[in-house]
């Protein structure tokens, strides 16, 4: 099952030896050699790295639930993969390379902690198996609302990895959403789009029943499609009645779908999607929020 690519371990000095070619399948002898010759790494040239970036990606749901792959390795895997969909909105040009490199900290801190949880790593599984797009949203989400808190707000630790579970859960309601619907590519009919509208709610519900998630990460799932003029849902709240939490995982989330090409439209660029969000601010955000917000994702935004 291993994509075609070639392998290397690193010899005495900087040279890299080939250990597997290009057309040879990855065998057991492969992995017992690895072992005999207590080789750490295995290197594979960077143009190969799409075609492995794209088996893991495929391979994500399995990985997480077989018995037969390490905790450390799921880590590993788990973070790997989350650092490419960081990466796919952190690395565009207007985007500080400080603020990329904390990203990938903080994500780096919470899958750590997702992984020693096998309660938190069951719930991840089933947004991986969902669809990627989701869980590919979802780190990006989680990304920049952990981003946003730490360099708006005073948080501990703690908080911050709870904000961190409800930004990279927000969206779990929608793996109870039929995929005919989420994969949809043309506008969807009210019906559906009522469909779609639960699964704020009913990812909460899920959760809650789980009884393990803190009031921060629950918060976030529930009401991050409010709105702060109260014509959001589930429950309509207005204003600061929506936690702090869930109103910055609200400004997070609509900024990642704009970025981020749909089955039914293209991406918009950076600038169309904060001149988008700029003309609803004071409606859908709190105002001084997604200025905050702004200026932290915009470093070449003019200052006030
Ligand atoms: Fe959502
Ligand atoms: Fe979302």
């Amino acid at each position: 099952m291993f994509p075609a690519i070639a392998l290397y371990t690193k010899g005495t000095g900087s040279n890299y030896v080939l250990y597997k070619p290009y057309d040879r399948p990855f065998t057991l002898a492969d992995k017992d050699r690895l072992e005999r010759t207590n080789k750490q790494n295995i290197y594979i040239r960077s143009d190969d790295s799409p075609d492995l970036t794209a088996y893991i990606e495929e391979n994500l749901s399995g990985f997480l639930v077989d018995d037969s792959i390490s905790q450390r390795s799921k880590n590993m895997v788990l973070y790997q993969t989350s650092m490419e969909f960081v990466a796919e909105i952190m690395e565009a040009p207007h985007m500080l390379a400080a603020n990329f490199t904390r990203c990938k900290g903080l994500i780096r801190n919470l899958m750590k902690h997702v992984s020693t949880s096998a309660s938190l790593l069951s719930v991840l599984q089933e947004v991986a198996a969902g669809h990627l797009y989701i869980l590919s949203h979802s780190v990006k989400v989680a990304a920049l609302t952990m981003l946003m808190h730490e360099k708006a707000f005073n948080i501990c630790q703690d908080e911050m990895l709870d904000v961190g579970i409800g930004g990279i859960l927000h969206d779990i309601g929608m793996t109870l959403i039929s995929p005919d619907i989420l994969e949809k590519p043309e506008a969807l009919s009210n019906i559906e789009y009522e469909t779609v509208k639960t699964h704020s709610q009913k990812g909460y519900e899920l959760l809650n029943k789980a009884g393990v998630f803190s009031d921060i990460t629950l918060t976030i799932v529930r009401h991050h499609h409010e709105k702060w003029d109260g014509t959001g849902y589930p429950a309509k709240l207005k204003g600061n009645n929506i936690s702090r939490s869930a109103q910055v995982a609200a400004v997070c989330d609509i900024y990642c779908a704009l970025v981020s090409d749909r089955a039914y439209r293209k991406a918009s660029s950076h600038a169309e999607a904060i001149r988008i969000m700029t003309s609803e601010a004071g409606g859908t955000f709190n105002k001084e929020l997604f200025e905050q917000f702004r200026k932290i994702v915009d470093s070449q935004a003019p200052v006030g």
